[in-house]
């Protein structure tokens, strides 16, 4: 069913709204008033294991179907939840899916665990494009769709971490939800001011997710927790906001954290394992060692820093999914000990 509600035509492939839910728990254990930490549970999106990734794809397949697609083509690192959820969705929607990922076939990287083993199960074609960069991998699509096009199928490339404006705003979208649950969900009669100026805090991968909330709340109440997925995070960021909004925007405003990367993207981090062990343990939730327990270390780091603005305004952790990944870490067991 494609929908055209407002601005471009989505799909629905999620379930919405996602759970908001107070954490307690966690906010003492990490200095902040019980009442201020909420967690937007979009790890609980729906579709294919949940995730950010829904709903941008949501608009990104409708765009494609626009466009007359009978496959898809997207990309990313082997244990991207973006390529797990696009396979879901062509499964959802009787479209073959294409991922070419960076890595290669026989080492251990590729070993049908974590999202890989998603993959597989979804039926996606998985085709490996060695050690490849951010543009070598975009051309190995490109090549990938030409291939599929010469033998009569009409591929749409969906883009890298499903980023680009149709992913942006879908997140615009996601903000709005939010701005309405904490509205409802706000007891104290202040409801409505407070709801206005909550922080929200976020992984920061390929940049639509933190952007389409930028467009929405403004620059300075959202803070992006870089995971070393790209190489300049905030002119990504900057770039896609100015798509959303049609309005240029100086990367410099935005709030980000560069301190959570560590040896690089694919490296568990200590704070990050720290990370992940409070949550499971005074919420009961899950993060993933890559984004969300990244995002969580960030966001514990600007607690600690007293950047999460005044005492009573409410800060919203978003939680973008990512679970597989933790099954396909390599070194997930060392958060166990
Ligand atoms: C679980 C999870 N959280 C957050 C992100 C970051 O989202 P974005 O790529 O829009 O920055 C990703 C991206 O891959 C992700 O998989």
């Amino acid at each position: 069913m494609i929908m055209t509600g407002d601005s471009a035509a989505r799909i629905s492939l999620a379930t919405f709204p996602t759970p908001l839910e107070p954490a307690p728990r966690l906010a003492a254990a990490i200095g902040l008033r019980p009442d201020r930490l909420w967690i937007k549970r979009d790890d609980l999106t729906g579709l294919g294991g949940g995730g950010n990734k829904v709903r941008k794809l949501e608009r990104t397949v409708a765009a494609a179907l626009r466009d007359g697609a009978d496959c898809l083509v997207t990309t990313g690192a082997a244990q991207s939840n973006h390529a797990r959820l696009t396979a879901a969705a062509g499964a959802r929607l009787g479209l073959p899916v294409t991922l070419v990922l960076a890595g290669h076939p026989g080492h251990p990287g590729a070993a049908p665990a974590g999202n890989l083993l998603l993959d597989e199960i979804f039926d996606a074609d998985i085709r490996w494009a060695g050690d490849a960069d951010d543009a070598a991998l975009a051309a190995a699509a490109e090549q990938t769709a030409a291939e599929l096009a010469a033998a009569g199928r009409r591929p749409a490339v969906i883009p890298f971490g499903g980023s680009n404006r149709d992913g942006a705003q879908a997140y615009a979208d996601a903000a709005r939800e939010l701005r309405a649950q904490l509205r409802d969900q706000l007891r104290d009669g202040l409801g409505g001011t407070l709801a206005g100026q909550a922080t929200s805090v976020v992984a920061l991968g390929s940049g639509a997710t933190m952007a389409g909330l930028v467009a929405e709340f403004g620059p300075g109440q959202v803070i992006g927790v870089h995971t070393g997925a790209v190489a300049a995070p905030a002119e990504a960021v900057a770039g896609l906001v100015a798509a959303v909004t049609g309005q240029p925007l100086d990367h410099r405003e935005l709030r980000l954290r560069t301190d959570q990367v560590g040896d690089g993207y694919a490296r568990l981090t200590e704070p990050t394992t720290a990370a992940i062990r409070l949550a499971a343990r005074t919420e009961g939730i899950v993060l993933d060692p890559t984004y969300t327990g990244r995002a969580m270390a960030g966001l514990i780091a600007a607690a600690r820093d007293r950047d999460l603005g005044r005492p009573a305004t409410p800060v919203v952790f978003w939680h973008t999914g990512g679970l597989p990944g933790l099954f396909g870490h390599p070194e997930a067991a060392a958060i166990a000990r």
